[in-house]
């Protein structure tokens, strides 16, 4: 069984992003060298997915001090607050990123307080309490995935929208990591994934991720979800989270909703599975959760692969159409059987502090 792949890692001075604009086609990383580099990367979605963006976010916070710089006191604190304000702009939803940035802007506060002034050092140190980050959120998903595997009886098949895999994650996976922690305890799971357009994260990912370990998949299209709840095919519906509001209302990849009041229709358990760094208890309900509205021209063009390996956009829409294209929907926690956290299962009704 081939290791799960990892979608970004430190080494070389620089944090390197496997490039999930370019999957399934190519395993290529691309090198972040700077907080610009990695917001960019965010932004542009070479590197996607609530807990992977806040590892990112967290190495983007560390490479805000530069090894060489004579910088000022005044100077590091500068840079450092550049970077978090440039890194939390890059996407709104996944509230992992402000968690992670955050927690870096604590430790370095808390370094600089007792004399770490010497850039290289500080750098070195941030550095560090990224690498624990990401460290955490593998483990943490170890957890999500033993906790969940409980939930799944052996010969199950579970419907999973998007991609909360490994490659969302530092590594292992949280939907996935579920299904990823039945196998492991001999149970077979199949898992039927959502194309889930525009960007296809359930078609190029999640199929990808799973077809390297040899784990069973079928994509489907998105609008063909219904027609196999009618039939019956799923026995647990599982998927990731961007943020979950204090009441248990959670944002996920837009279409999710859709799901949920699928599987409240046909009596089939749908779970979240997110680390407690997806948790907001700062947002009381779904609606103070910020949808990111992306650009309407990935609905209207579609990306893909030539015989020659060339990657081609092309438009499959009239020119000059009106699209709207929020990225993702709030799921009312109603719908949602259970929360499958790092620290155990939650079940409603949801009232989640700190
Ligand atoms: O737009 P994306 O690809 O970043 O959206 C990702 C999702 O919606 C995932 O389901 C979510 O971040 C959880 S990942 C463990």
């Amino acid at each position: 069984m081939a290791d799960e792949v990892r979608p970004l890692f430190w080494n070389d001075g620089g944090l390197q992003v496997l490039d999930q604009r370019l999957l399934p086609y190519a395993v290529r990383h691309i090198q972040c060298s700077s907080p610009e580099d990695v917001a960019a990367a965010i932004k542009a979605m070479n590197v996607r997915g609530a807990p992977a963006i806040g590892v990112a976010a967290a190495f983007g916070m560390a490479m805000a001090i530069e090894e060489t710089s004579k910088a000022s006191e005044a100077g590091i604190r500068s840079r450092i607050d550049h970077a978090a304000a440039l890194l939390l702009e890059s996407r709104p939803t996944a509230v992992n990123l402000r968690w992670a940035v955050e927690r870096m802007q604590s430790r370095a506060a808390a370094l600089m307080a007792s004399g770490g002034m010497d850039p290289a050092r500080l750098r070195a140190q941030l550095i560090s309490e990224a690498a624990l980050i990401l460290d955490e959120d593998i483990a943490g998903n170890r957890r999500i995935g033993q906790f969940g595997q409980q939930l799944l009886p052996s010969n199950s098949t579970v419907l999973t929208h998007c991609n909360a895999g490994a490659l969302a994650t530092a590594g292992y996976g949280t939907a996935l990591g579920v299904v990823r922690a039945a196998r492991d305890a001999g149970k077979h799971i199949s898992v039927f994934a959502d194309e889930t357009r525009p960007f296809l994260q359930g078609a190029r990912l999640t199929t990808w991720e799973l077809q390297q370990e040899g784990i069973d998949v079928t994509l489907i299209t998105d609008s063909t979800a219904g027609s196999f709840f009618q039939k019956g095919t799923f026995d647990a519906v599982i998927v990731g989270a961007d943020r979950i509001a204090a009441n248990g209302d959670t944002a996920n990849k837009i279409g999710t909703f859709t799901l949920a009041v699928l599987a409240d229709a046909h009596g089939v358990p749908f779970y979240v599975a997110a680390p407690w760094s997806t948790i907001d208890p700062r947002c009381k309900s779904g609606a103070d959760i910020p949808i990111e509205e992306r650009s309407a021209e990935e609905v209207t063009h579609t990306t893909g692969q030539d015989a020659e390996g060339t990657m081609h956009t092309v438009r499959t829409a009239p020119e000059g159409i009106h699209a709207l294209h929020p990225a993702f929907d709030v799921t009312p926690a109603r719908l949602i059987t259970a929360i499958i956290t790092d620290r155990g299962v939650l079940r409603p009704p949801f009232r989640i502090s700190e």
